[in-house]
């Protein structure tokens, strides 16, 4: 892939929340999560879990957790990464709050940047109230629920959201 295709890889990702009932296959999430397994991790502790869930009944439950947003239960797959906070702390101390939620976020992306290169679409959802997720699938208190990405077949929107110019973003040396 030279760096204009992945340019346009990148940008013709986007968030989609209207699936179809097209199931995805455990190869699919195989693929998606060994893709994740090559993101970088602080100190290469790689402190981040999933738990993929598929069950109509803890999708729904998820469903509720997160504000009633329809695409969680209508998504074939919701694949919750959370950060590992013990994996990072017990290296880093406080620090490694920081380093495992960053480390889940990377994997999660990585994981749908997979789902794009293989055809699938996804939707990071980040908006969920952590103790009723964490309650519904028994995470262990040393782990906190950074996204619910949903996963899934759809048709991409026809409109992609706009960007801010990338200047916006930019200081020269110091802010
Ligand atoms: C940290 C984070 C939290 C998000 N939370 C939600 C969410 O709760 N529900 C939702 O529908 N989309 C959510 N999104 C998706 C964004 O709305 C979406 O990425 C953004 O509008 C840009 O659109 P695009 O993904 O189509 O490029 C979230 C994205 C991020 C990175």
């Amino acid at each position: 892939m030279n760096s204009s295709e992945f340019h346009d890889f990148l940008s013709t990702r986007s968030s989609v929340r209207d699936f179809s009932d097209s199931p995805v296959s455990e190869d699919e999430i195989n693929y998606m999560l060994s893709c994740a397994c090559t993101a970088p991790s602080a100190g290469n502790r790689e402190s981040w879990d999933v738990v993929i869930v598929t069950d109509d009944g803890l999708k729904e439950d998820l469903c509720d957790a997160a504000f009633n947003q329809e695409h969680i239960k209508n998504a074939p797959v919701i694949l919750a990464v959370c950060a590992n906070y013990v994996r990072s702390m017990s290296q880093y101390g406080e620090r490694g709050i920081l380093y495992a939620v960053e480390d889940a976020t990377i994997a999660a992306t990585y994981m749908m940047l997979a789902a794009h290169a293989i055809r699938l679409q996804t939707c990071w959802t980040g908006a969920f109230d952590d103790e009723t997720v964490s309650e519904i699938l028994g995470l262990l208190q040393h782990a906190r629920p950074v996204t619910l990405l949903a996963v899934g077949h759809g048709n991409l929107p026809e409109l992609r959201m706009e960007r801010m110019p990338v200047n916006e973003h930019i200081h020269e040396e110091t802010w």
